[in-house]
């Protein structure tokens, strides 16, 4: 069937997937740039590959291809007035704290951390995906920042239920391979 595509309920259905929220951070003349971005996928565990989207409008989309290496944090779920901040919307009072890993800013409190390198780049529509190979990961105890349907979220843990997959009877990266419990 050939729908003709209404751009805003398009981007409502699009809204119903869930996500977290990352920050993209790649040093720039002297400054960091930093860009708020829920289009992160993993891509690939050997070689480490993750992928990001950017807009052809987005000053990120500009930067990338100059410094090629660029960091990724994953926002915890204190972390929506970063989240605002890089997305443009003035934060007043806003403290940003960096750390530094390979050279590379990342933002201070996140529950993740990757340093990746510009590997490939594909023109996507108005957008661009950069796919980039991991060189450095840290990842912490804290629960994410949750995006969906244009609102921040938090994870609500259920009483009585487990929370978390046993890692070697289920990941992210055995889907297809190993059934998940079924709750
Ligand atoms: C939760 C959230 C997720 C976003 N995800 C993306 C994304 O994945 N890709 C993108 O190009 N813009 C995304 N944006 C929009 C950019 O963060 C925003 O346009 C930003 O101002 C672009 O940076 P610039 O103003 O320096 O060009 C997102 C915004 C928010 C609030």
């Amino acid at each position: 069937m050939n729908q003709t595509i209404d751009t805003r309920q398009f981007r409502n259905a699009l809204g119903r997937f869930a996500s977290g929220v990352t920050v993209l951070t790649a040093p720039y003349e002297n400054q960091t740039h930093g860009m708020t971005a829920n289009a992160f996928v993993s891509v690939s565990l050997d070689p480490p590959l993750v992928l990001v989207s950017l807009d052809n409008r987005s000053n990120m989309h500009r930067i990338l291809p100059l410094v090629r290496r660029f960091g990724i944090s994953v926002l915890a779920e204190d972390q929506e007035p970063l989240s605002n901040h890089f997305a443009g919307r003035t934060v007043p009072g806003l403290h940003v704290r960096f750390i530094t890993r390979r050279d590379i800013p990342l933002l201070a409190g996140a529950v993740a951390y990757f340093v990746v390198e510009v590997i490939d780049i594909h023109a996507a529509g108005d957008h661009t995906l950069y796919i980039g190979r991991v060189e450095h990961f840290e990842s912490g105890e804290g629960n994410p920042l949750l995006f969906h349907a244009g609102r921040y979220g938090r994870i609500r843990e259920e009483k009585g239920r487990p929370t978390q997959w046993p890692e070697d009877e289920f990941s992210l990266f055995s889907i297809g391979s190993v059934d998940p419990p079924v709750t």
